[in-house]
């Protein structure tokens, strides 16, 4: 059972599960106000979130998202940072990071000073932080459905081939109707749906140019 504690963190810091429908909301940002729906329009939106501005784990993790960003356009995503500060130390941090380093964060980043959008979306963990937000990612289709979450704490940061891994096996399970297995990455074979029925496993059973460790495992090259 819950105790009183564990009820009232359920109650304030809601936790946004796989499956939802992401929450809406507007908020100020680096380029300007948004409202999230509005942002998305019919585009995939990679939303992260990090604990501070000007902290050296969020600059490497800010840095590597921006010097990636053609990469996630080229799959039809959207970059969407977020942190517990002011617009002013937003720009304040951007401009520091492209004089210091010459890379320029050029993707929006929400200004959460009153921690809305951190909250609705499970960002602030409070036994973690009751003030920073962790490390999230949340990965928003264009039907505006999570499909999937990352969660790191304050003092691990994330990676970026595995967060582009996880977009590209998101829309080729999509395309292809197909699952991924472990460390799976483009260009190797893909997971076929399982049987259903005994005659989708004699049909399985039969098919040819797969290769089938038994019925319900079974792979196959993609003809893409
Ligand atoms: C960092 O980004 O370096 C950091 C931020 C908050 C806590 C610990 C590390």
């Amino acid at each position: 059972m819950m105790n009183e504690q564990e009820q009232m963190q359920q109650e304030f810091y809601p936790m946004p599960r796989i499956g939802d429908q992401a929450p809406d909301f507007s908020a100020m940002t680096t380029k300007g106000p948004i409202k999230f729906s509005e942002f998305a329009k019919d585009k995939w939106v990679v939303l992260f979130s990090h604990p501070a501005d000007f902290t050296p784990v969020c600059t490497t993790e800010m840095s590597g998202f921006a010097l990636r960003k053609k990469e996630f356009t080229q799959l039809n995503a959207e970059l969407l940072g977020l942190s517990i500060d002011s617009i002013h130390a937003h720009l304040g941090w951007v401009a520091n990071v492209k004089e210091k380093t010459g890379v320029y964060f050029d993707f929006p980043i929400i200004a959460d000073l009153d921690m809305k959008v951190s909250k609705l979306y499970g960002m602030l963990q409070p036994n973690e932080s009751e003030t920073a937000a962790v490390r999230a990612v949340f990965f928003i289709d264009p039907a505006k459905k999570i499909r999937l979450i990352m969660y790191y704490p304050l003092n691990v940061g994330r990676n970026m081939d595995e967060i582009l891994r996880v977009l590209k096996a998101l829309q080729t399970s999509d395309k292809f109707k197909v699952a991924l297995p472990l460390d799976w990455k483009p260009g190797e074979k893909v997971i076929l749906p399982p049987p259903k029925t005994l005659e989708e496993m004699d049909a399985r059973n039969k098919e040819t140019g797969i290769e089938r460790i038994d019925f319900y495992l079974s792979k196959k090259e993609l003809k893409v």
